[in-house]
């Protein structure tokens, strides 16, 4: 069975479209067969915010992440994003397709990413050339330190800058100063995060106070925290972090006391892996009767991404 998800933009020109992730073979998931999906996006849509998680087991309808404003009958859900996995669960297929979503439907002129990665960048390879990426990707804990503290910097900036012209929200500043001086969105994924909390002391304080500060005030500044871990314990993923990441993605956890740390709620520990998600984002209500969204994430191979990463950016160059 294939799905055609068309984004609706929000009144937005119509570019050129996209399959964004290809459908895979049924897949058997123990419960029948499992979704497959493809998703045809406008490529710099205005609905670029709203991030497809996948198919809901309750009624088949997609599943967006909102990042700024309501989409599709879901709520604005908060800033930063928690996801988390034992390995081989689709944390690495998520993320790539959050990803590819990311600079498909984000002008390169309003959305900065920003990549640490302790594995080397090897899963993202596919994104080198983007616009969007206004550095490398981040491979050393150093490095990723000071990214941290500058972004907090950069928050703090923004923030007076909003103070100064007297409005709530990086939103409402841009509709109110010249095309040049508006500022952009930052994204900041981290995959393997807990990898890195667990193993480096002085990373897990400096990620921990930077989490804590732009916590509060990072949804006005336009700055999103998208932080991925494979462990699911208060090392890797310590209660001051978890507070502050409203939307929490878990995919497959070993154990319900995983699920416990990842969603507040035991179950991800019965998913069936390969993409199939537990979540809850925040100021969202849950289905009737369900503690959290389940949600399986679509699939795309590496050839797909590569080949549509690809059309991706030969579309923003053909732009500028
Ligand atoms: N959404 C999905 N639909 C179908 N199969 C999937 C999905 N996500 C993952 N898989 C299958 O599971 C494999 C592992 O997925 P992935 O690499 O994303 O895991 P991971 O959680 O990142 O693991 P690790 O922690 O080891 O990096 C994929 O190669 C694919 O075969
Ligand atoms: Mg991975």
């Amino acid at each position: 069975m294939l799905r055609d998800a068309r984004l609706k933009g929000r009144g937005g020109r119509v570019s050129t479209t996209v399959t964004l992730l290809s459908a895979r073979e049924g897949r058997e998931t123990g419960q029948g067969t499992g979704v497959d999906l493809v998703a045809s996006l406008d490529v710099g849509s205005p609905a670029g915010l709203a991030f497809i998680l996948g198919a809901r087991e309750d009624d088949d309808s997609l599943l967006y992440l909102n990042l700024a404003g309501s989409f599709a009958d879901y709520e604005e859900h908060g800033p930063h994003t928690l996801i988390a996995g034992e390995t081989g669960s689709g944390k690495g297929v998520l993320t790539q397709g959050l990803l590819l979503q990311m600079i498909a439907f984000n002008d390169p002129a309003t959305a900065e990413l920003i990549l640490i990665d302790p594995k080397k960048g090897v899963d993202f390879g596919w994104l080198n050339g983007a616009p969007h990426m206004k550095q490398p990707i981040v491979t050393e804990v150093d490095a990723a330190a000071s990214v941290f503290a500058n972004l907090v910097v950069e928050m703090d900036a923004r923030y007076q800058l909003l103070v100064d012209h007297g409005v709530p929200h990086i939103g409402a500043y841009n509709r109110n100063v010249s095309p040049e001086q508006r500022l952009s969105r930052i994204f900041l994924v981290h995959d393997e995060l807990g990898a890195w909390m667990a193993q480096e002391k002085e990373y897990q304080e400096v990620v921990l106070s930077s989490v804590s500060a732009l916590g509060m005030k990072a949804r006005a500044a336009g700055i999103h925290l998208v932080l991925i871990t494979q462990r699911a314990d208060a090392d890797a993923v310590p209660t001051r972090l978890r507070d502050n990441m409203g939307n929490r993605l878990c995919l497959k956890v070993q154990n319900s006391t995983g699920s416990r740390m990842v969603l507040d709620r035991r179950g991800a520990e019965k998913l069936l892996g390969k993409g199939h998600l537990a979540c809850i984002l925040a100021n969202q209500a849950t289905p009737p009767g369900q503690e959290f969204f389940v949600v399986q994430v679509p699939f795309a191979e590496f050839d797909d991404l590569q080949r549509l990463a690809a059309a991706v950016m030969a579309y923003w160059r053909g732009r500028t």
